[in-house]
């Protein structure tokens, strides 16, 4: 805008300005000789010239001030956007700058990790080389010890050694295999075993619980031994033996049941053990728990379960073969460690009128004796308290009917557990032998039977033998 505005004030200057100074010489005015030959003043119509002239440079004088003034403000207004944008530029110059700043101080921070990553590559690189040449060494040295090796070997066995060596070597190496693979396969057995016993204790606490739970689901009845036979067949009362070693010594030596008739009593069925160098009556039989033991008074006094499997004899009919005389009570027993064991006693059976009180005196035998201390009891069931403890029936809590004294000691009679009971309460209600202060015994078979203090036909008795079970 500028140039533009310059030659127009140029051409102004050169053309208008020495008219306006009013100077009475006017070079402008004397453009030549004949105007200066008609007169020396201007005539009127030249002065009205003049002042036409002047007025019309005037208003396009005024025109252009005015023109200007726009253009000037017009000027001054882009002046003033450029100012501003200047301002701007320079604010986003300064905020550009200290950008620039900061990317310098972080392009030096990472210039300096950059270092540092550089050094630990280099220290790691020198490292590796380090390894890298300690191991050439050692592999050269295993290859000089393997030549001298060699060479020895060589020098020392024969090439069929050399070969046997390898063999060895071959055998050695499988064998180490094998090893591994054995020791593999043992982690994984006991990793089985691990497996199989917390499934195995899983299933006793559920047997145990079954077991808690018995009493109710387990609460049938035994069927009762046969009845003694005067009333029905009074045939037999004639010519029968007094009881099974009798039977032996007329010459059967067959185990089963038999018709028996004691002195002074009805004859009845019973089993005989004829295993023996003599023959026993048995009067309790357990060994496999499929009769239930748990029984009133009135089934334990005529017996009750079957003879070829578990039974009570009864005891009327023990009682009648106790009354003859002198009498053996042998206890024959096995526990869950499968070991068997025995222990006899003299033995005496008072009546019904006693409660069937119970009189031991002992004998022999590999078992320690607690049943020494229930001599003098009477029979107890769960129907019938006749135990020495207080409070308690122990028929009741300990189940079976038993010679009890206070309870918690020795019941042949107890609950038939298929395992070493596990829980207390089980243990008690378990078919048990108690020594004093010592750990019980749990069982697995037990055979109680009688016979006469001198077999009749056995001089060399022992006491040591077979048992029919
Ligand atoms: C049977 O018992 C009576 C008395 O109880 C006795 O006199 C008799 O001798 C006994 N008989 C036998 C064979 O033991
Ligand atoms: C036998 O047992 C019954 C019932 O328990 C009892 O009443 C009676 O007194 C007992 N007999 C003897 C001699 O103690
Ligand atoms: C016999 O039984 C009583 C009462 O239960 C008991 O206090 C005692 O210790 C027992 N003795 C033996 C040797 O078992």
């Amino acid at each position: 805008m500028r140039t533009i505005l310059i030659p127009v004030l140029f051409v102004l200057s050169a053309t208008c300005v020495p008219a306006l100074c009013g100077n009475e010489e006017t070079p402008v005015l004397q453009p030549g000789a004949p105007a200066e030959t008609r007169s020396r003043f201007a005539g009127l119509d030249d002065v009205r010239l003049l002042a036409n002239g002047l007025l019309q440079l005037g208003q396009s004088l005024r025109e252009f001030v005015q023109r200007t003034k726009g253009q000037i403000n017009d000027i001054l207004q882009k002046l003033n956007i450029f100012d501003h944008s200047f301002y701007q530029l320079s604010v986003l110059a300064s905020e550009i700058k200290e950008e620039g700043e900061e990317l310098k101080k972080t392009t030096v921070v990472l210039k300096a990790n950059n270092d540092e990553i550089k050094d630990l590559s280099v220290q790691i690189n020198s490292k590796m080389e380090n390894i890298m040449q300690e191991k050439s060494q050692l592999q050269n040295k295993v290859e000089g010890l393997e030549k001298k090796l060699s060479t020895l070997s060589h020098g020392l066995v024969t090439s069929d050694q050399v070969a046997e060596i390898n063999g060895l070597r071959d055998v050695i190496n499988s064998q180490e295999q094998s090893i591994i693979e054995l020791l593999n396969a043992v982690k994984e057995q006991n990793d089985q075993i691990n497996h199989q016993k917390t499934k195995i204790k899983i299933l006793e606490e559920k047997v145990d619980d079954t077991i808690e739970r018995m009493p109710e689901n387990f609460n049938s009845e035994a069927p009762t031994l046969t009845p003694f036979l005067t009333s029905i067949c009074g045939h037999f009362s004639t010519d029968l033996p007094s009881d099974c070693s009798q039977l032996f010594s007329r010459g059967e030596r067959a185990s089963g049941v038999y018709a028996i008739r004691p002195n002074g009593s009805e004859p009845f069925m019973a089993f005989c053990d004829m295993s023996k160098d003599y023959g026993v009556t048995v009067i309790q039989r357990r060994r496999d728990g499929s009769v239930n033991f748990d029984q009133t008074w009135e089934k334990y006094e005529n017996g009750f379960g079957y003879f070829q499997g578990e039974f009570w004899l009864g005891l009327r009919k023990i009682r009648s073969l106790a009354a003859q005389g002198d009498s053996v009570l042998h206890f024959q027993l096995e526990d869950w460690k499968q070991v068997r064991r025995f222990i006899e006693y003299r033995f005496y059976l008072d009546g019904p009128e006693s409660n069937y009180t119970i009189h031991l005196t002992h004998l022999s035998g590999d078992l320690p004796d607690p049943i020494s201390n229930h001599t003098g009891m009477m029979f107890s069931t769960k129907d019938r308290d006749n135990d020495k403890h207080q409070d308690l029936n122990c028929a009741h809590s300990y189940t079976g009917g038993w010679w009890f004294n206070a309870c918690g000691d020795t019941n042949l009679n107890g609950r038939y557990f298929h395992m070493r009971p596990k829980g207390r309460s089980e243990r008690r209600r378990g078919i048990q032998w108690k020594p004093a202060r010592k750990a019980p015994y749990f069982l697995k078979l037990t055979q109680i039977s009688v016979y006469p203090v001198a077999p009749p036909s056995s001089s060399s008795a022992s006491s040591e033998t077979g048992i029919f079970l």
